[in-house]
């Protein structure tokens, strides 16, 4: 049964990349009666362990989301931005933004009489007051805001905010609530800032240091009219990683992942995405080297305010994480 509830509330916690205070929080008070340790550690990674005598195995879905952050506060009361991971200017006229104290914005465009050419310069935060000392008191340079749309569901698929990587969170949360009985060592990793580049992934995997890491991230599809080619679709199972930009996953993880997906029915597709990457790069450079791989959600619409993906793969997931965690 998929639980809508615990999905919206991920989707909506306010947690763009190095503001995952609010997210945390929430993951926290969700899996702590399930775990044996819980901690922070200094980036703000929070690493949940469920103890083992046995092999010590690396989960990692990032906490943190897209978002924006204010570069300038102009004598009109309009805020002006960069993007806080991959944003680009062209897909954001006319979103509504949230910021952390709940304020919101309106993103408009200056006067442009060729549309290719605009730039995030270009744009600007409209957030509808009209009293300058009000926007100066309560928009500052460094503020971070995120998009702000409404959370829906059909039968079969979400769409929402911010499901990169949220589902995966999901995902990391209902397998912990769920562990297999086994001996092995188990970190749960809810990761910082990896959309401006795993960074927070780079520090958890060297601290902890294991045998095997899997991060859980959504990935792209090729199922929508005039896609990328591309293999995976919505419906199609759990997306086992062959290759992305940042990561070649170690033959012996993706056997292993097929393996377990085919002795346990559970339903999966290969996955080559030719772009971005994902926390499992920079663990498996960790050190002397961790055996890696990745299990992607499929996702359309990747990085706009409504991402969509399917509640049926994401319980296919959910037991390939569960069997990866017990092998
Ligand atoms: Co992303
Ligand atoms: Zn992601």
């Amino acid at each position: 049964m998929f639980n809508s509830e615990l999905m919206k509330k991920l989707s909506d916690c306010f947690g763009p990349s190095g503001r995952e205070k609010y997210i945390r929080e929430l993951i926290i008070d969700e899996i702590k009666d399930y775990v044996d340790e819980i901690s922070t550690d200094p980036l703000g990674n929070l690493i949940a362990r469920k103890k083992g005598s046995g092999k010590k195995i690396m989960f990692s879905a990032h906490m943190d989301q897209i978002g924006l952050i204010v570069t300038h506060v102009d004598e009109k009361g309009f805020l002006r931005f960069t993007n806080v991971g991959g944003l680009k200017a062209k897909n954001l006229l006319g979103l509504h933004m949230v910021f952390a104290n709940g304020l919101e914005g309106v993103i408009c465009q200056e006067e442009l009489k060729d549309k290719e050419k605009l730039t995030m310069g270009k744009l600007f935060l409209d957030v509808g007051v009209t009293d300058k000392e009000f926007v100066k008191q309560n928009f500052r340079v460094g503020d971070m805001c995120v998009f702000k749309s409404q959370y829906y569901e059909t039968e079969d698929c979400v769409i929402c905010k911010a499901a990169d990587d949220r589902v995966g969170c999901y995902i990391l949360i209902e397998a912990l609530k769920n562990h297999p009985n086994t001996d092995n060592d188990v970190y749960y990793v809810f990761s910082v800032q990896e959309e401006v580049g795993c960074r927070g992934a780079k520090t958890a995997g060297y601290s902890i240091n294991p045998d095997l890491a899997i991060a859980v991230d959504v990935t792209a599809t090729g199922d929508t009219p005039d896609e990328i080619i591309m293999e995976v679709k919505l419906d199609g199972g759990a997306a086992i990683k062959i290759k992305d930009n940042s990561l070649i996953v170690h033959p012996e993880v993706k056997d292993m992942l097929t393996y377990l997906s085919e002795k346990n029915n559970i339903k999966y597709q290969y996955e080559i995405l030719e772009f971005g990457g994902t926390d499992a790069g920079p663990i498996h450079l960790s050190r002397e080297g961790v055996p890696s791989g990745v299990i992607s959600i499929p996702t359309r619409n990747l990085h706009t305010s409504g991402e969509i993906f399917s509640k049926k793969d994401v319980e296919e997931c959910i037991k390939l994480v569960r069997a990866a965690a017990g092998h």
